[in-house]
């Protein structure tokens, strides 16, 4: 009996609890932080354990790593801000892709030479590098079209789609002629570098402003190769941690499509960024009501009830700490607050919801807009704060709006709606947002942390009359 029979499965078995848990608590703002401790002492319990095979006879090299990969991920996690978390996902993506695609190549060759390349070792082989290798240049492309260091505009061309299941389905054979005989060392270079290619031409048709999903969809790619990494080095808390990200990415980014009212076809071959500069550029001007901080003051002091509404707006103003300074002077003076989340405001799931934590905004005063919108007709005051298309009726009355479909938070419904933004210019999908045209809206203009400072000025110096 060696350790790796006896102690090494409980502590697999915890890891992988602590992911389960980690999913499940996740799931709810409520349990967030909790989720994310137990998750990262699963993985604590997984790297640990791994080191303690009996396999792993040289600690150097990995040292090295650890340090390297310590000095490059503690910076970036402190200094990079909430609005940079979907290219920072998608740069982590690339990293743990081209781990699976690297160690997947490293298996081959040793196995060339060593033997072990039975027909399942090398299918799952093949599906793991495969994978790897397009997730990391697909993952490198989201990154890039994120950051704006490549252009964010969707570029199509005739024949594309072709084009790109050509180079796929020619990888795919290649794979599958490797599977059958693995000692066809020249084919496996080729295999890799289209399997590269295919990603780039993945990521090309697409606009920045749909990266998101598309990367929640790499992380799902990320975890079946690291799930089949697992039935190459016959790793069982590598299958179930693979399997656990490929299908909780998979879900994440159908919600993510729902949620958009969008298919994945749409989002993988719409080139949805191109709808955005002419739509916008059809909008022409027409008048809106505009009203002062302090108007905005006196008509949320005398509410009963306010809706606030974030979006992105509010994550780019970082304005999540002002709003709990409003909320907690007009809970003070009676008036009830809440928050209505959509499932896609901001630019990532969960956006507005980490937000509002981290301002300590209370759980049980965030509604979903599921629940939020029955209520909706009896609402004195809608406050939106930095969104636009979650909150844009044409969603549900035009039929030829971008955003056709898409479920909305019925803001319109209220008495009155206060928009916070900084001009008439639209949000992600492009598109004119007629609710600001309304009798019952009124546009108070500014930057979202700015002009709720001037709101809370406005309601203390209320409070002292
Ligand atoms: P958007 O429709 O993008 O609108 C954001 C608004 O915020 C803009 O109109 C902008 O207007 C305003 N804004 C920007 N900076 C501001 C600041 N400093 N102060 C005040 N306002 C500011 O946002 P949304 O309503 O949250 O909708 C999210 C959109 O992203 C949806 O279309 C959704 O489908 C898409 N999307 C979301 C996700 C996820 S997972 N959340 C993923 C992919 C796509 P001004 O420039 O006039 O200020």
């Amino acid at each position: 009996m060696t350790l790796d029979d006896t102690l090494l499965p409980i502590l697999y078995m915890l890891a992988a609890m602590g992911f389960i848990l980690a999913i499940k608590w996740l799931g709810s703002p409520a349990t967030a932080r909790r989720g994310v401790v137990v998750g990262e002492i699963g993985m604590l319990i997984a790297v640990v354990a791994t080191l303690l095979r009996f396999e792993v006879v040289n600690y150097q090299w990995i040292l090295v790593a650890f340090f390297l990969g310590a000095a490059v991920g503690i910076p970036i996690a402190y200094k990079m801000p909430m609005t940079a978390v979907p290219q920072r996902t998608a740069f982590s993506h690339a990293c743990g892709a081209l781990a699976s695609a690297l160690i997947g190549t490293a298996e081959y060759y040793k196995g060339l030479t060593q033997g072990g390349l039975t027909k399942v070792v090398m299918i799952a082989l093949i599906i793991e590098t495969l994978l790897g290798f397009l997730t990391f240049t697909a993952s490198m492309m989201a990154f890039g079209k994120l950051q704006e260091v490549l252009a964010q505009r969707p570029i199509t061309f005739k024949g594309q789609n072709f084009l790109n299941l050509g180079v796929f389905a020619v990888a795919a054979g290649i794979g599958v002629a490797l599977i059958v005989s693995p000692e066809q060392t020249v084919l496996f270079p080729l295999f890799a570098a289209l399997a590269l290619l295919f990603g780039v031409l993945l990521i090309i048709p697409i606009g920045g402003a749909d990266m998101p999903t598309v990367i929640a969809l790499l992380n799902s790619y990320a975890g079946l190769s690291a799930a089949a990494m697992g039935f190459v080095l016959n790793n069982k808390l590598l299958i179930v941690a693979g399997a656990l990200d490929g299908s909780s990415g998979f879900i994440l980014a159908i919600i993510m499509c729902r949620a958009m009212n969008r298919s994945f076809s749409n989002v993988l071959f719409g080139a949805f960024g191109q709808l955005q500069t002419t739509a916008a550029a059809a909008g022409e001007a027409k008048p809106v009501h505009s009203a002062s901080a302090e108007e905005a003051a006196q008509i949320l002091d005398s509410a009963r009830n306010v809706v606030v509404i974030p979006g992105y707006g509010m994550a780019v103003a970082q304005a999540q700490h002002k709003l709990k300074e409003m909320f907690e002077l007009l809970t003070r003076r009676g008036v009830d607050v809440r928050f209505a989340i959509h499932p896609v405001a901001g630019r990532m799931p969960g956006h507005m919801n980490v937000l509002l934590a981290e301002a300590d905004v209370p759980y049980d005063k965030l509604w979903e807009m599921d629940d939020i919108n029955p209520e909706m007709s009896n609402v004195d005051v809608a406050l939106i704060i930095g969104a636009n298309d979650v909150v844009n009726p044409g969603a549900e009355t035009d039929p030829h709006s971008a955003i056709a479909g898409m479920p909305i938070i019925q803001a319109y419904k209220a008495r009155t709606v206060m928009v916070i933004k900084r001009s008439m210019n639209p949000g992600f999908a492009g598109i004119d947002n007629e609710l600001y045209y309304r009798d019952n809206t009124l546009m108070l203009f500014g930057d979202a942390k700015a002009f709720l400072s001037s709101i809370v000025k406005e309601l203390g110096a209320l409070a002292k009359v």
